[in-house]
C-alpha cells in the first residue's frame, strides 16, 4: 500500500544508564535535563513535530518517572495558577499536548533494542513506525525525525538516519555499507553492528532516529525463537542491527541511509552530555549571558 504515514514511533527507555551512574541510581537516564529539559522531552518533541500521535515507551519498574514526566500533575498546576506564574504553567501544560497517546510497555528481561521493539508488535500492526533513542539528541532547525518523515513520504521505504564517525569508534556504532559517496540519501548494501575500524564497510555509523517497515516485526519475533530455542541460560541480545540486515534480504524490502542536517550528541556518553549542556545552553535566554562571559574567560566577574 502506497502513501503510507508514520504516526507511530518507540523510545525503548529500559536501559540501566550504568554509564551515568551514581545519577541514575534511583533516576531515569533519560530524565537528566540538558539545562532545563529532560532528554526524554527533546525526543518526545522531536516525533511530535514529525507528525507522531501514538508514542510508545518500553520501559521497565524502575522508570516511572517518565509516566509522571507526561502525566498531568493537578497539585503543581495548581500552585502555579494561584501563583501566576503562567508562563509556567503553559510549559508544564504542553508536556503533553492534547490529542497525542502515551503508551507504556514494559520489557521485563534486559534482551536488547530489538527485543525492546518487538515488545510493541502488537502495536504497530502492518504500521510503519519510528524508532527515538533519546540518548541521541540532534539540534537541527527542521527535526531529524520531520525531514526523514519529509524522505518517507516519498519512498516508503525503511530509512536510518547516518552520520560520520571517528574511524576509532565505528565499534560504537551500526555501520552501514553503500555503494558510494552519497549527499543525503543511498540504498543500503548492508549494516553490521560495531565492528572494528579494519572490519567496518565505511565511517557511516547509525544514530537513534528509524524510521522502519512493519515487517522487521515478523524477522524480529524470528530472531527472538532462534534465541529462545538455543535456551534462555546464555542468552545474547537481540540486535536492532542484525534485523535491519535480514530486513534488506527480505522480500521486496530497500533500506535507505540518510544523513540528515543537524549537530548530534551523544549523550549516552558524559563528554557529549555536558557538550550538549555548553551548546543548549548557549541558546538558553536565562544562561546565554553568564554561560558567555565565563567561556570568553570573565570567569572573576561571576566568582
Ligand atoms: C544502538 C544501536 C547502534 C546505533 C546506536 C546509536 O547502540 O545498536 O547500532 O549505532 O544505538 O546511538 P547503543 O548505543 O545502544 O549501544
Amino acid at each position: 500500500m502506497k502513501n503510507k504515514k508514520v504516526t507511530k514511533a518507540i523510545f525503548p527507555v529500559a536501559g540501566l544508564g550504568t554509564r551515568f551512574l551514581p545519577a541514575t541510581k534511583a533516576n531515569p537516564k533519560e530524565m537528566l535535563p540538558i539545562v532545563d529539559k529532560p532528554l526524554i522531552q527533546y525526543a518526545v518533541e522531536e516525533a511530535i513535530e514529525a507528525g507522531i500521535t501514538d508514542l510508545i515507551f518500553i520501559t521497565n519498574h524502575s522508570k516511572r518517572a517518565i509516566e509522571d514526566h507526561f502525566d498531568t500533575n493537578f497539585e503543581l498546576e495548581y500552585h502555579l495558577e494561584k501563583t501566576q506564574k503562567l508562563d509556567l504553567l503553559n510549559q508544564v501544560k504542553a508536556i503533553h499536548p492534547d490529542k497525542i497517546n502515551c503508551i507504556y510497555l514494559r520489557q521485563a528481561q534486559p534482551l536488547g533494542l530489538g527485543h525492546a521493539i518487538l515488545c510493541a508488535k502488537s502495536l504497530i500492526g502492518s504500521d510503519p513506525f519510528a524508532v527515538i533513542l533519546a540518548d541521541d539528541l540532534i539540534d537541527a532547525k527542521q527535526g531529524c525525525l520531520s525531514q526523514m518523515a519529509q524522505v518517507y513520504q516519498e519512498i516508503q521505504q525503511s530509512i536510518i538516519a547516518v552520520e560520520k564517525v571517528p574511524l576509532n569508534k565505528t565499534n560504537q556504532y551500526g555501520i552501514i555499507s553503500v555503494p558510494e559517496n552519497f549527499s543525503r540519501i543511498a540504498k543500503l548494501n548492508g549494516i553490521i553492528e560495531k565492528p572494528e575500524a579494519n572490519k567496518a564497510p565505511s565511517d557511516l555509523g547509525v544514530v537513534g532516529r528509524y524510521i522502519l517497515e512493519a515487517d522487521i516485526l515478523d524477522i524480529l519475533q524470528n530472531m527472538m525463537k532462534q534465541h529462545e530455542k538455543s535456551g534462555l541460560a546464555n542468552k545474547p541480545e537481540l540486535q536492532l542491527t542484525d534485523a535491519i540486515s535480514k530486513l534488506l534480504t527480505h522480500n521486496q524490502n530497500e533500506v535507505y541511509g540518510y544523513r540528515f542536517e543537524g549537530k548530534r550528541f551523544d549523550c549516552g556518553s558524559k563528554a557529549g552530555y555536558v557538550l550538549a549542556t555548553l551548546h543548549y545552553g548557549l541558546k538558553h535566554p536565562e544562561v546565554m549571558g553568564e554561560l558567555n562571559a565565563v567561556l570568553k574567560g570573565n570567569i572573576l566577574e561571576l566568582t
